[in-house]
């Protein structure tokens, strides 16, 4: 396995191996089963598989965590190679925002409700720095998470903006035997912290439950969320919104295609964010 600093450097390593497709997985590291997920994903979609390290300050707000996200370089490239990658690029913030640099790219509507509502400058930072990365890789397919659903509607809808060639694959969420779904935010949490954080899966288990007995109001299926987060102090609600799973809009009445139930929760500093797609069979009357 390749790590490489600079740009140059990682370009000139992937010249020859353009012939057949290259895959990438951009992350921030503190790698964990999830990242892995998409990395083994990336080995079945082509011959190269990329991934790069980055805390990337630009989607981290003022007030937000970037001072304490977590970091295990010696760890996560060891898991890096044990997961057949590549190459990784390990790029410094002088590397990706050298003095002088002003381009941000923003992609409208999709990045305004949810997660957007608390960090209005997330979204913006994450395709600014995703356009530069796929700019650098040149990579034929990018993985990404359904874990940070949002996240990946928002790069989605860049890509077909921007006319990248490349083909986004978004891998399901993977969790914890409890349900908590894996972040490397969650080893910052204490422990009263992460024995109440399984609220936020059990409650979107619970609201899926209610969905497939036939349970199509938006209103009811978040505030069956809501009761179960609501049942521990730990957690501070920033928000549970059931909306359309491809446009991200609101739903009024009952849901009639796919949706999305999405859920945000403060447990002191640190900002946990979960969800799960409501699929079918849409047309089923209320049991
Ligand atoms: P990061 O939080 O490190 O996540 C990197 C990728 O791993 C994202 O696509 C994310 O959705 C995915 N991922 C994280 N936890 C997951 C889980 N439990 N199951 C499945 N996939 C999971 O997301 C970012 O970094 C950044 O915003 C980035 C895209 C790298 C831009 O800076």
């Amino acid at each position: 396995m390749q790590v490489f600093e600079r740009v140059p450097e990682l370009r000139a390593f992937l010249s020859p191996l353009r012939a057949g497709r290259v895959v990438f997985v951009p992350t921030m590291g503190f790698l964990h089963e999830g990242h892995l997920a998409l990395m083994r994903r990336a080995r079945d979609h082509g011959a190269t598989v990329v991934s790069s390290i980055f805390v990337n300050p630009a989607q981290f707000g003022p007030n937000e965590d970037l001072s304490r996200y977590p970091r295990d370089l010696e760890g996560d490239l060891r898991k890096c190679k044990d997961s057949a990658v590549d190459a990784v690029f390990l790029p410094s913030v002088e590397v990706m925002y050298p003095a002088g640099h002003h381009t941000t790219i923003s992609v409208g509507e999709l990045s305004v409700p949810l997660c957007g509502r608390s960090r209005p400058i997330h979204f913006a930072g994450v395709c600014t720095v995703v356009a530069k990365l796929f700019n650098i890789v040149g990579c034929d397919v990018a993985i990404f998470g359904e874990k940070d659903f949002q996240q990946l509607a928002v790069i989605r809808q860049m890509v077909k903006d921007l006319d990248y060639p490349l083909e986004v694959v978004g891998h399901p969420i993977v969790r914890e035997p409890d349900g908590l779904a894996m972040s490397s935010r969650n080893v910052n949490l204490t422990p009263r912290q992460r024995a109440a954080s399984t609220s936020l899966s059990r409650g979107l288990a619970a609201a899926r439950e209610a969905f497939e007995r036939g349970e199509r109001e938006p209103r009811l299926l978040e505030s069956i969320v809501r009761h179960v987060v609501s049942s521990q102090p730990e957690g501070e609600v920033d928000y549970i919104e059931l909306r359309d799973a491809t446009d991200l809009s609101a739903l009024d009445g009952p849901v009639s295609r796919s949706a999305v139930l999405a859920v945000a929760v403060r447990f002191g500093g640190t900002r946990l964010i979960d969800n799960t797609v409501l699929v079918g069979p849409l047309s089923r009357s209320r049991a």
